[in-house]
């Protein structure tokens, strides 16, 4: 399946104070370049310029793994995990359900995709439970989504009640490192024995693959995404780690 097929929800931006940033960077810069060209010619405003068309491109990048990157790692993650249809998804931290609802659509009647989120705005634009409930009805797959308010790093879900639990660049959102490892173990207690776990972050996943390893998880890997996950630039990729909970 690729990643645009079917997709009729709406998904903003994640951290969207990043891309503005530096879009008004470069328009600032722009000025300054089009001041120092009228009052110091061309040598004058080399510089300013410069900065202007890298900003712009630093935004570009950024943009394109928002918009089109993200879906395309997780259709070859989720196309990976060749969901059967009758699964239990957990997504941690799903926001308007990129990621969540594209599991959906791999799911039948007899599956469910739930979300847990804090719908917090500052880590994605237009974040609210009701944006993701109506992506999931443009999506055609309500019938099959289930969102819960819960911070994930106290999930209110029994142990082993999930067949693969996914996160989409949202764990690393937890400002403290023990926080991070809280909610990789919650993860992990929640999973079915022989369930699956696919994290896609920019940062932090090192310590993901650790805390997984201590918690006694089989087949731990850390993939870079390649250039599609360049959130900027090849110094802030995502990275996809997978990992198996032993049967
Ligand atoms: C960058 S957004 C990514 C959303 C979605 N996974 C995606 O890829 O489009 C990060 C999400 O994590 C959520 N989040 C941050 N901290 C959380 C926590 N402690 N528990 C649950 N969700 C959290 C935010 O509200 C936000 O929706």
């Amino acid at each position: 399946m690729s990643a645009r097929a079917g997709r009729k929800g709406t998904y903003g931006i994640d951290a969207p104070y990043v891309p503005f940033g530096y879009f008004a960077g470069a328009l600032i810069a722009l000025v300054f370049g089009i001041v120092f060209l009228v009052t110091d010619g061309i040598g004058g405003a080399l510089a300013p310029l410069i900065i202007a068309v890298v900003l712009v491109v630093l935004g570009g990048t950024y943009l394109h793994a928002t918009r089109r990157g993200k879906f395309e790692i997780w259709s070859d993650a989720l196309n990976d995990l060749a969901l059967g249809g009758d699964e239990r998804v957990l997504d941690l931290g799903c926001g308007r359900g990129a990621v969540l609802l594209a599991a959906a659509r791999r799911l039948g009647p007899g599956g469910k995709a739930v979300g847990v989120d804090l719908w917090r705005g500052v880590d994605q634009s237009g974040n609210a439970a009701e944006v993701t409930e109506r992506n999931a009805a443009a999506e055609g797959v309500a019938d099959r989504v289930e969102l819960h308010t819960a911070d994930m790093t106290d999930l209110p879900f029994p142990d082993a009640s999930f067949d693969v639990v996914v996160s989409s660049l949202a764990i690393h959102n937890i400002k403290a490192e023990a926080g991070r490892a809280q909610a990789i173990r919650e993860a992990v207690r929640v999973l079915k024995p022989g369930g699956r776990l696919a994290i896609a972050d920019i940062t932090a996943t090192s310590a993901y693959r650790r805390t997984l390893l201590e918690e006694s998880m089989s087949g731990v890997t850390v993939r870079d995404q390649g250039w599609r996950g360049w959130w900027s630039g090849p110094w802030m990729p995502t990275k996809l780690v997978t990992a198996t909970k032993p049967s």
